[in-house]
């Protein structure tokens, strides 16, 4: 299986490290992607990282990593709660997704404990902070390693 993995981040994560620093911290994405980039070098993994506002394009680097990639890292962002698009994009993909919240969710508006995402996702880490993506970078591995969903 590629050892290759998309890491996406949906909308206003642009502005991480900004936005509601009480509930999204201060790390910034870049400093994300950098954390990414480290766990998946020690795990001889490599990385896609984008981020998008704009729901056709998370759809679009679904269907690149589906040709391309062993697993996807997914912070859906708003779309998590939103969008049936992504989850059909996402279940074409044959191997493991994770999904990952910076906040926990479930301490939050009721609106966010809902998740179309979780229907497809082998697991989901939600209120770990910025760390809850390298926690799904060694998961993901470790699923790439077994051959599992
Ligand atoms: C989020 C939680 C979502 O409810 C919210 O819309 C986000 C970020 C998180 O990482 O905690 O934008 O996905």
């Amino acid at each position: 299986m590629s050892r290759l993995v998309y890491v996406l981040n949906g909308p206003n994560l642009n502005l991480l490290g900004k936005r509601q620093p009480a509930i999204y911290g201060y790390e910034t994405l870049a400093d994300v992607e950098a954390d990414c980039r480290r766990a998946a070098g020690e795990l001889k993994l490599e990385i896609e990282f984008h981020q998008s506002n704009a729901e056709h394009q998370i759809i679009d680097w679904i269907h690149e990593a589906r040709e391309r990639a062993g697993g996807i890292v997914i912070n859906p962002a708003a779309f998590t709660h939103t969008s049936v698009a992504i989850l059909d994009a996402l279940n074409a993909c044959e191997f493991p997704i994770i999904e990952v919240h910076i906040s926990n969710v479930h301490r939050r508006e009721s609106f966010r404990h809902h998740s179309y995402v979780s229907l497809v996702a082998s697991g989901v880490i939600a209120g770990f902070g910025t760390q809850g993506y390298t926690l799904a970078i060694q998961r993901i591995a470790r699923l790439i390693d077994e051959d599992q969903r």
